[in-house]
C-alpha cells in the first residue's frame, strides 16, 4: 500500500474514533501536514454534525473554510475535546518529532488546550528512538545566532531552514545528530534558551492516542 493510502487511512480512523463524540456545539482541533489535510477532507464529510474547528496553521485555515467548516480562535473556545494531527516521528511512548511543516508553535498550543490529542502516522514514522527527523525549532529571528550557538553547546548541529517564515512571522532551526534518548530533558532545555519561541518536541504532553497506519491494518496504541 503506497504511502498516502496509509495516511488516508488513519485519516479515516481518526474520523470514525471522533465522530461518536460531536454534537452540533463541539470544536475540534486540526492539525497541519498531508495526513491532517486528508483528515480535513473527511471531516467534511460530516461538516453538520459539529460547529467548527480550530487551526494550527494558515495553512489549516484556508482548507477547512474550502470545505464550508468555520474556523474559530482558540481564545474563543470554551472547550475543545479533540485535537487530531500528523508527526514527523514518534516512538512506543507517544513522544513525537513535530514541525516539518513549521506549524509546530499553534500545534504545541492547540494541543496544550485539547483534552485528547489523537496522532495519526503511517507506519514510516515510528522509531525507537527520536531524532533521525531534524528537530525544528521556532526561534524569534534577532535570536537567530545566540540560539544556534547555544544548540551546539547541547550537542546538536542547527540548520537554518532556507526561506521558510512561520504563521507567526519567525525562522526555523532544524538541529541534527541531537541526543534524544531523553526527550523531556532536551524539551526542556531547549525552551529555556532565550529567542527559542518553542519547540518540536511533544514529550512533556505526547499524544493520547497514536492510529498507526500499517500494512496490516491501522493500530490503535495508546
Ligand atoms: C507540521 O508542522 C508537522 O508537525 C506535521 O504534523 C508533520 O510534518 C506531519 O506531516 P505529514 O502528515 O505531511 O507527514
Amino acid at each position: 500500500m503506497a504511502q498516502d493510502e496509509l495516511k488516508k487511512a488513519v485519516a479515516k480512523a481518526a474520523l470514525d474514533h471522533v465522530a461518536p463524540y460531536l454534537d452540533r456545539d463541539s470544536v475540534i482541533g486540526v492539525g497541519t501536514g498531508s495526513t491532517a489535510n486528508f483528515f480535513i477532507d473527511y471531516l467534511a464529510d460530516i461538516r453538520n454534525d459539529f460547529d467548527g474547528a480550530v487551526a494550527s496553521s494558515d495553512a489549516t485555515a484556508k482548507r477547512l473554510k474550502a470545505h464550508g467548516i468555520p474556523v474559530y480562535d482558540l481564545n474563543a473556545v470554551n472547550e475543545l475535546e479533540f485535537y487530531v494531527d500528523g508527526a514527523d516521528e514518534t516512538n512506543d511512548r507517544l513522544e513525537l518529532i513535530k514541525g516539518g511543516g513549521a506549524a509546530l508553535t499553534r500545534e504545541k498550543i492547540v494541543a496544550a488546550v485539547a483534552r485528547s490529542f489523537i496522532c495519526i502516522a503511517d507506519e514510516s514514522k515510528r522509531v525507537d528512538i527520536l531524532g533521525d527527523f531534524p528537530l525544528p525549532v521556532e526561534v524569534i529571528p534577532m535570536a537567530r545566532s545566540h540560539v544556534g550557538r547555544q544548540i551546539v553547546r547541547l550537542g546538536g548541529d542547527p540548520v537554518y531552514r532556507e526561506g521558510v517564515t512561520t504563521d507567526n512571522g519567525n525562522i526555523i532551526i532544524d538541529i541534527h545528530h541531537m541526543d534524544l534518548s531523553r526527550p523531556i530533558d532536551v524539551e526542556e532545555r531547549l525552551n529555556q534558551i532565550v529567542g527559542v519561541v518553542t519547540n518540536g518536541l511533544f514529550a512533556r504532553r505526547p499524544a493520547d492516542v497514536l492510529l498507526l497506519g500499517t500494512h496490516d491494518g491501522v493500530k490503535t496504541i495508546t
